[in-house]
């Protein structure tokens, strides 16, 4: 087993760093506190590749593997996860499954321009009450003569208002339960599509989340996604995918905040000497580093088994749930070793550390990946 990354994934590592240092970093901490999104640094992502990168070519895509993928989330969240989740939700979310089962003209409608960024797409299955248990949707899509009607609510929706194309799940046949639900490719400023307004976060401040209304919105049949019926097969392969997205992004939060601890530790003196030479916060220094390490060889393995076309239902829960739970571990003692300096914004670790908490929450909570690990371990 190799372990050292190509040619082609360091360049793409360098490519992604730059990015993040020269377009991310200056502006960060004013984008978080005022809520803005970064707007002008999308556009960029668009164009340097970063919006579709597992995505066919024929339809603008990268054609790059997920390896890839990975290693440029990582570098933008370790100094912007708010950017990094933009890109994940719109490559794992919406583009990967568009790409997977489209149709050819649903591709070059909608896949084109989500992979070169000119537009923005957003994944739309949560509700008010359909975050984890996401079989029981109440939102509807009625058939029509040409079209479906839909109608419902959709929760905590990321990219909800800047988003241009939606990927909307929702019933059709209740009768049928999770076999009824279906997947629909909506646009923005459809009659009845109404935008919530943006909800208040802890983090990831400067990506937008809204709730989204559908009041009688005709939905053209041609945008429906695969067989009918195939919506909650649909939303759980995307999630399957997603998950490694927001492990490697709970990698890269993990690692900026190490960086940022590190180079601290060297620079602040307490009794002395600087505080790495104390021995309290050098073994904190070789925990973090540890646990980092057996995140990264987990996410990187998912994404590996992805592109090795393996089953990665498992190993994506797993990666996602140890990156999580160490990019909560890692930000908390960043701050700490930071002290009074960890509590403030200048020092980016206190965001970072808000930062990380939603990667136990979104695309499946910490204790959603235990039901799918458990359940795989034990019919396996
Ligand atoms: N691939 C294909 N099919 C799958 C699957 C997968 N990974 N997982 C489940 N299925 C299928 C099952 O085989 C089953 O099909 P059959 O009836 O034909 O056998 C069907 O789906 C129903 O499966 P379950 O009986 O396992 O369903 P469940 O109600 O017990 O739920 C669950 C399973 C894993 C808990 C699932 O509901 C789940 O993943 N919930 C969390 C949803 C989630 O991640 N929400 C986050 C919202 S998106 C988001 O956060 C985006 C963002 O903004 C960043």
């Amino acid at each position: 087993m190799n372990f050292e990354l190509t040619e082609e994934h360091l360049m793409i590592r360098d490519a992604a760093r730059n990015f993040a240092q020269q377009e991310l970093e200056a502006d960060v901490i004013e984008r978080d506190t005022q809520q803005i999104f970064p707007t002008a640094q999308v556009k960029k992502m668009g164009e340097l590749g970063f919006m579709g990168m597992m995505n066919d070519p024929k339809y603008g895509g990268g054609g790059m593997d997920t390896l890839s993928y990975v290693i440029a989330l990582e570098e933008l969240s370790k100094i912007d996860a708010s950017a990094s989740v933009i890109m994940s939700v719109n490559n794992s979310l919406v583009c990967w499954g568009l790409d997977e089962y489209g149709t050819h003209e649903q591709k070059e409608k909608y896949l084109t321009p989500l992979v070169t960024g000119e537009k923005l797409g957003a994944f739309a299955l949560s509700e008010p009450e359909a975050g984890s248990d996401a079989t029981s949707q109440k939102t509807t899509a009625i058939e029509k003569e040409d079209h479906y009607l839909l109608n419902g609510t959709k929760n905590w929706i990321t990219n909800g208002g800047s988003a241009d194309y939606y990927l909307v799940i929702a019933q059709t046949h209740p009768d049928l339960k999770h076999k009824g639900i279906n997947v629909f490719i909506v646009e923005k400023g459809w009659e009845g599509f109404e935008i919530g307004p943006k909800e208040d976060k802890l983090g990831i401040r400067s990506s937008d989340t809204h709730s989204l209304i559908f009041n009688d919105v005709k939905v053209p049949k041609e945008n429906r996604i695969a067989e009918d019926g195939f919506g909650f097969k649909f939303a759980m392969k995307t999630l399957s995918g997603g998950r490694i997205g927001i492990a490697a992004q709970a990698l890269g939060i993990a690692q900026g905040a190490y960086e940022k601890a590190l180079a601290y530790s060297k620079i602040r003196k307490a009794f002395g000497t600087e505080i790495c030479n104390h021995q309290a916060i050098a073994f904190k220094l070789a925990d973090m580093y540890t646990q980092i390490e057996g995140a990264r060889m987990l996410v990187y393995k998912s994404a590996i088994d992805k592109d090795n076309e393996l089953d990665y239902d498992l190993s994506s829960a797993v990666a996602k749930l140890v990156a999580s739970q160490a990019a909560m571990d890692v930000t908390i003692e960043a701050v700490q070793i930071h002290g009074g300096n960890g509590y403030v914004k200048e020092y980016h670790v206190e965001r970072l550390m808000r930062d990380a908490k939603i990667t136990q929450i979104y695309e499946g909570t910490s204790e959603i990946q235990k039901i799918v690990i458990s359940r795989k371990i034990l019919n396996d």
